[in-house]
């Protein structure tokens, strides 16, 4: 582990249906800094994110997750979460008949540290929604249901201001978000970077919304391997050339394993 990584994922390899999806995965992020995780459709970015999240529907079959200095390889998602551990999911639930700020309130009392009066939760989810130019009256509607692209948007990073996580993985969903809807995340991720001290791990397609952002380091996944990694400058170059100079670097990889 590098010593003062906040998330620290060594050579973890996992599966699904007896299906390896990742293979031997070193990634390290430190506190404070913004990592981009990159790579073709169907790479296993996704999957990285859940894995992390302790998502059962994977198996960890080797490697480990360190996070904040503990080994949380084998924790349940609501320990991850409480450790201060976000995913923001590509495609983000809807759950019929409870209201969005119920639906805020319980992710919240899943939280001890972050004990909040009723009057003042009300108060703070009112201020994030009006910064985050969204309707006061979504906050009673049900949550995800009927919203539009862009609303899940601003619903999801006003959960991650009222929740900041000492660590947020936003897996980016790329189409249907308008010029609005990406200004909303790149709003979101401004202010949890400067109020929370957060620290991002962005998966996405789209580098539109890096635009404002000093990316600190980029992560290629090709095929369940990290391939290469680098600084900012190789989201302009992935822009232009695409992922084709990588493809074929995960064979290399595999005849190491
Ligand atoms: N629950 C699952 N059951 C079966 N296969 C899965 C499951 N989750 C992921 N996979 C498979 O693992 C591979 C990686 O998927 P993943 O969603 O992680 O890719 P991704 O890099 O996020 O792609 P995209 O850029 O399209 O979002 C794919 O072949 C996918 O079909
Ligand atoms: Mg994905």
């Amino acid at each position: 582990m590098t010593r003062d990584a906040l998330l620290s994922v060594r050579d973890l390899s996992a599966s699904v249906d007896e299906k390896t999806i990742l293979h031997h995965v070193d990634l390290d992020v430190a506190p404070g800094e913004v990592h981009v995780l990159m790579g073709p459709n169907g790479a296993g970015k996704s999957t990285l994110g859940h894995v992390a999240m302790g998502d059962p529907t994977y198996t960890v079959t080797g490697g480990s997750i360190v996070f904040d200095g503990n080994d949380i390889t084998e924790l349940s998602t609501d320990k991850r979460s409480r450790a201060g551990l976000f995913l923001s999911f590509q495609a983000p639930v809807e759950i019929p008949g409870v209201p969005l700020s119920s639906f805020l309130r319980s992710t919240l009392d899943e939280r001890p540290d972050m004990k909040m009066k009723n009057k003042q939760f009300r108060k703070t989810i009112k201020e994030l929604a009006c910064e985050l130019n969204m309707d006061q009256a979504y906050l009673d509607r049900e949550l995800g249901v009927g919203f539009s692209g862009g609303e899940k948007k601003k619903v999801e990073m006003l959960q991650l201001l009222l929740l900041k996580p000492k660590l947020a993985i936003l897996d980016e969903t790329d189409s249907g978000l308008d010029v609005d809807a990406l200004s909303v995340v790149s709003q979101g991720m401004d202010a949890y970077r400067e109020r929370c001290d957060g620290t991002l791990l962005i998966i996405t397609h789209n580098t539109r919304i890096l635009e404002h952002l000093d990316v600190d380091r980029v992560h290629v996944m090709v095929r369940g391997h990290i391939v290469a990694e680098g600084d900012a400058s190789m989201i302009s170059d992935i822009d232009e050339n695409g992922f084709e100079q990588f493809i074929g670097a995960d064979d290399a990889s595999e005849a190491h394993e």
